[in-house]
């Protein structure tokens, strides 16, 4: 497995030297935004590919792998239990993401990307916007619940979020997810939080959502 896929990056690059495994698919539409593609549990790098073509036909893609592993299912940081989290290894892991982020940056030539993350990808997303703001234009956060209990002070300034819940998700009640959206928008996010009827798999409803979403966000940027 290659760390990068990348087959045009810029000469100054350093695509091989990047920490995380992860694809990298290059602009078509030098205007749109990149996506920042998170997996769920059990995921990898290749899993949300394919969404991203469908909400962002155009972007350039950046899609790495977790580097935790629960019994050989990559994860974006270490839980417990399901639903308790090692709150000091989200913070860790947020961290080690967001640099990464930085140093993808640098070496394909993106901007800022938006997160689109499913369950705990939307979790180190969330994390990420909690932690590291300056990391991500936005975020899409799919089945997203509480990351981290007390967030520190911060600001998302206007930052754009789209939290899709599920009204029968039997992994994260709706109440925990609307705590999130009172913690991004108490830091200025611009949270749009919708419950959609369904449970913590994605459907074609949170396709619809989401592509509407990120049409609004590259038209208007907000
Ligand atoms: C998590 O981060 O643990 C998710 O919310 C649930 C999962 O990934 O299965």
């Amino acid at each position: 497995m290659t760390r990068a896929s990348a087959s045009r990056a810029p000469a100054t690059a350093h695509a091989a030297d990047l920490a995380f495994i992860h694809r990298f698919v290059p602009a078509t539409d030098a205007a749109a935004t990149p996506l920042l593609l998170l997996h769920g549990t059990g995921g990898d790098e290749n899993d949300l590919l394919p969404l991203g073509r469908m909400i962002a036909p155009g972007a350039a893609l950046l899609s790495p792998r977790g580097q935790v592993s629960e019994a050989g299912m990559p994860r974006f940081f270490r839980r417990l239990s399901e639903g308790v989290f090692d709150e000091a290894d989200v913070v860790r892991r947020a961290n080690e993401l967001a640099d990464f982020i930085a140093a993808a940056r640098d070496a394909y030539g993106i901007a800022a990307p938006v997160a689109v993350g499913f369950s705990n990808g939307a979790n180190i997303a969330a994390a990420l916007l909690l932690l590291r703001p300056e990391a991500l234009a936005g975020a899409a956060l799919l089945r997203p619940m509480v990351t981290l209990s007390t967030p520190p002070e911060g600001t998302l300034p206007g930052t754009p979020v789209l939290m899709l819940s599920g009204s029968a998700d039997p992994i994260v009640p709706t109440a925990n997810a609307a705590r999130l959206a009172v913690q991004l928008s108490a830091r200025g996010g611009q949270v749009e939080h919708r419950v959609l009827p369904g449970g913590h798999g994605l459907m074609s409803s949170d396709v619809t959502a989401v592509k509407d979403w990120i049409g609004r966000f590259q038209a208007t940027g907000a």
